[in-house]
């Protein structure tokens, strides 16, 4: 059958007349409906485990802007909890886990295929989605990649530089290669297990993978997002991957190749133009306005996403930001990006 959702056409390489639309985090703070549902819930992990208030802030940003994907409520930093590290969110501050540096704090971690108990509340919010959704809307499912949930697990909380994940891995090198195949290869089950209960399209996050310099760059964003994304599609071959290397900057170019995604998220670090000439040669891309203009919207909102629309006009491109959208942003911008896109305000 041919395939009618706009999001699954651009990636199998269609250039659509107007590029479909979702947002990193579309449901998240900046949504007084979303401030409710987590309210209702006690607190951000409690939301993320209860299959029905997950899959309802998931609705919530699709019933309101009609956005052609909806993204699986959940975090990256809950498979670290699955395989045994402890996990907890400071309000205002961000993650706090349990930290794993040593070849001792390595083995004490379950071993892969020990993660689906855990994580079961997760495959039932993708099951409950996929009945729920409207049937133009495409379900994306997650994960991040090996290199960045190992910067939380090392560190035991976000830092600005990735510095003790670094440092270990100077260090230490069989336990931060363990760590990072670990990660790969329960992240390739937990992927398997979120496309089985229904998710039609896998992102993997590496947010911090701009900080791995030279080599490290290869063996530590590009492998594993292979490795995951060819391990996937032994299993499934027609579910499409979109890979998120943050940061990359002159380095996205040749990354399809080099990873077998079908997808390469760009963030705002590079212009659309650069982009499209150098990235998009190779596919779909997905991306790339600043978040920072649903904070300050006005005529350089519209003007800005004029601009990432027209740039990537002539391929296959997924409209989005260059990273998540901010509590502060304003829900009114978001509707003007949409408005700009769709109806070419
Ligand atoms: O995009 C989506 O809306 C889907 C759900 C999703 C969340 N986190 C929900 C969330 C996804 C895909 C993520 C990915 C994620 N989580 C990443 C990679 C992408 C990125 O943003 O770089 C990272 C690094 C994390 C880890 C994480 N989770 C951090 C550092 C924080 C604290 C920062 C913050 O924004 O508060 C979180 C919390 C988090 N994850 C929130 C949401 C909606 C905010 C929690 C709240 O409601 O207080």
């Amino acid at each position: 059958m041919a395939q009618t959702k706009t999001i699954l056409r651009a990636l199998a390489g269609e250039t659509l007349p107007t590029p479909p639309i979702w947002m990193m985090r579309q449901a998240g703070r900046y949504l007084p409906e979303y401030r409710a549902t987590r309210a209702e819930a006690g607190d951000f992990l409690s939301l993320c485990y209860n299959s029905d208030l997950a899959a309802e802030v998931t609705l919530q940003p699709i019933r309101r802007y009609g956005f052609d994907a909806a993204i699986l409520f959940a975090d990256i930093l809950l498979l670290p909890q699955a395989l045994g590290a402890d996990l907890w969110f400071v309000t205002g501050e961000g993650p706090r886990l349990s930290t794993t540096t040593t070849p001792e704090g390595l083995r004490a971690l379950k071993p892969a295929d020990a993660i689906h108990e855990h994580l079961a509340p997760v495959y039932e919010t993708v099951r409950i989605l996929s009945r729920e959704l409207p049937s133009e809307t495409t379900l994306i499912g997650f994960a991040g990649a090996p290199w960045t949930v190992a910067t939380y697990m090392i560190a035991g909380q976000g830092t600005p530089d990735q510095g003790p994940a670094h440092a270990l891995k100077a260090a230490d090198r069989a336990t931060f290669q363990g760590i990072i195949d670990l990660l790969t290869e329960s992240t390739i089950l937990y992927l398997s297990e979120q496309i089985k209960a229904g998710a039609e399209v896998v992102k993997i996050f590496d947010s911090w993978a701009g900080s791995l310099e030279g080599q490290d760059f290869i063996d530590f964003a590009v492998k594993p997002a292979a490795r995951i994304t060819k391990a996937l599609k032994d299993i499934h071959p027609d579910v499409p991957v979109i890979a998120f290397p943050r940061g990359a900057g002159e380095r996205y170019a040749g990354l399809h190749a080099a990873i077998g995604a079908d997808c390469i998220a760009l963030d705002d670090g590079v212009t659309p133009e650069w982009a499209a000439a150098h990235v998009q040669t190779g596919g779909c891309v997905q991306g790339n306005l600043a978040s920072s203009h649903m904070v300050t919207g006005g005529e350089t909102l519209v003007q800005e996403t004029r601009r990432v629309v027209d740039a990537f006009s002539k391929g296959p491109h997924i409209f989005n930001l260059g990273h998540g959208i901010t509590p502060d942003a304003n829900p009114e911008n978001v509707q003007l990006m949409i408005d700009t896109i769709r109806n070419g305000k």
